[in-house]
């Protein structure tokens, strides 16, 4: 006899019937993040996978958010981020960028890149809009724009050299094209855009009077001497972007998901009324410590350069003896490696079996493409200690 509570089991497995449930994302699963996080703890690996520093953040700063949590700095700061916050933004995009940005009009402070990019999504895309993305593309975006009723154009970066291919762009306008979504440095590729392509993007942007959002959470890991060019630094694209930046990146934080968005004050005033009922605010006694950090240290994001390149440069040269091609990110703390002198295999099948054979972990980039093309990429994040950096490529070298 079937127990009795087996009714009761069967109809909540046919929950999504009853319900009439009908999901807005059918094509989201479990990010490849948290796949490949899981797989490496599960089978004791290096992790490489995800974009995260296995070192910790600066004492001072980690000691000021205790401070203030102590000091009762607990509850809501305002919906536009904390004043003193938004100052010292401000001032850092001038030591930076040259640029001057008055920070209750344009700054806002937001509880990670994502929500910026959302709610920045949410507030401009209507239903049957397009917005272009460049595959391969950071995965929040193409969700964020279906669930505004918009409909995600992707472009493919080129291959070899992930730059934009201009021409391609142009003929991918149409009356329905709202915005275009840009990221440099570039994840997972470590490619940065030249200046001469945000002249580009400036020219389409204004011709087809589009948006554009600009991820620049890697804003100051660049390499080898460049500098980063960021959309705030050309008029015409100042005028018409949300430029998204993560201090989780900067600072060694990503746990503490704290962000801000600049854009123009028509912009921002937009961004904020979906903000304000998404998450309404970042949190207090972070959103102090940064402040103070910044206050008390304004050139600690000029010294990252030299820092991460050093760790590039020490996995790459390690790796010199080993059989993947390799071209030394330009940006981010990614390090991509060809393998195609080792296996024709799929990069996703790959990651999986090397996670479990020879216990390093990565992330196939196929991920972040609708259409992947034929290419044979791993991506390696370099945020590590350097005994971490020189185990995996000892590893990487006897594949
Ligand atoms: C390109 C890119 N954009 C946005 C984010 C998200 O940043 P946050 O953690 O501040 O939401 C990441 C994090 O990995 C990223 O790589």
């Amino acid at each position: 006899m079937a127990p009795k509570w087996l009714p009761s089991v069967n109809r909540l497995l046919r929950g999504i019937d009853i319900l009439n449930l009908k999901s807005k994302l059918p094509r989201v699963g479990t990010t490849i993040f948290t796949t490949m996080s899981a797989l490496a703890a599960e089978h004791d690996a290096l992790n490489l996978s995800q974009g995260f520093p296995d070192f910790d953040a600066p004492k001072a700063l980690r000691e000021s958010v205790a401070k203030h949590v102590m000091d009762g700095h607990n509850q809501y700061a305002p919906m536009t981020g904390m004043p003193t916050l938004r100052e010292k933004i401000a001032l850092q995009l001038h030591q930076y960028r040259g640029i001057s940005c008055n920070p209750d009009t344009e700054i806002t402070v937001v509880p990670g890149a994502t929500e910026g990019i959302f709610c920045a999504i949410a507030a401009c895309i209507n239903p049957g809009d397009e917005v272009i993305v460049f595959d391969p593309c950071y995965d929040s975006y193409e969700p964020s724009i279906t669930l505004a009723g918009g409909i995600t154009v992707h472009l493919p970066l080129s291959q070899g050299n992930f730059s934009i291919d201009w021409e391609r762009v142009n003929s991918a306008i149409t009356a329905r094209s709202r915005m275009i979504i840009i990221n440099s440095p570039h994840n997972p590729s470590g490619s940065t855009l030249p200046l001469e392509d945000l002249h580009e993007l400036e020219r389409l942007a204004e011709k087809h009077n589009l948006l554009v959002i600009s991820d620049e959470v890697y804003e100051h890991l660049v390499y080898d001497g460049a500098e980063h060019n960021s959309v705030l630094q050309l008029p015409g694209l100042r005028a018409r972007s949300f430029a998204i930046f993560s201090f989780g990146k900067t600072y060694s934080v990503t746990g503490w998901k704290t962000g801000y968005c600049v854009a123009p004050p028509a912009l921002t005033a937009e961004l904020r009324k979906v903000h304000q009922f998404v998450t309404f605010v970042a949190v207090t006694p972070i959103q102090l410590a940064l402040a103070e950090f910044m206050k008390n240290e304004p050139d600690y994001p000029g010294t990252l350069a030299a820092f991460y390149q050093a760790k590039r440069d020490l996995f790459c040269k390690a790796l010199e003896n080993s059989r993947f091609k390799i071209t030394a990110s330009a940006g981010t703390y990614f390090q991509l490696l060809d393998y195609s002198a080792i296996s024709t295999e799929a990069d996703s099948k790959l990651a999986r079996d090397w996670t479990c054979e020879h216990k390093l972990a990565s992330i196939p980039i196929s991920v972040f493409y609708e259409h992947p093309p034929k290419q044979t990429y791993l991506r390696f994040c370099f945020a590590k200690n350097d005994d971490v950096l020189l185990q995996a490529a000892a590893i990487l070298c006897k594949i």
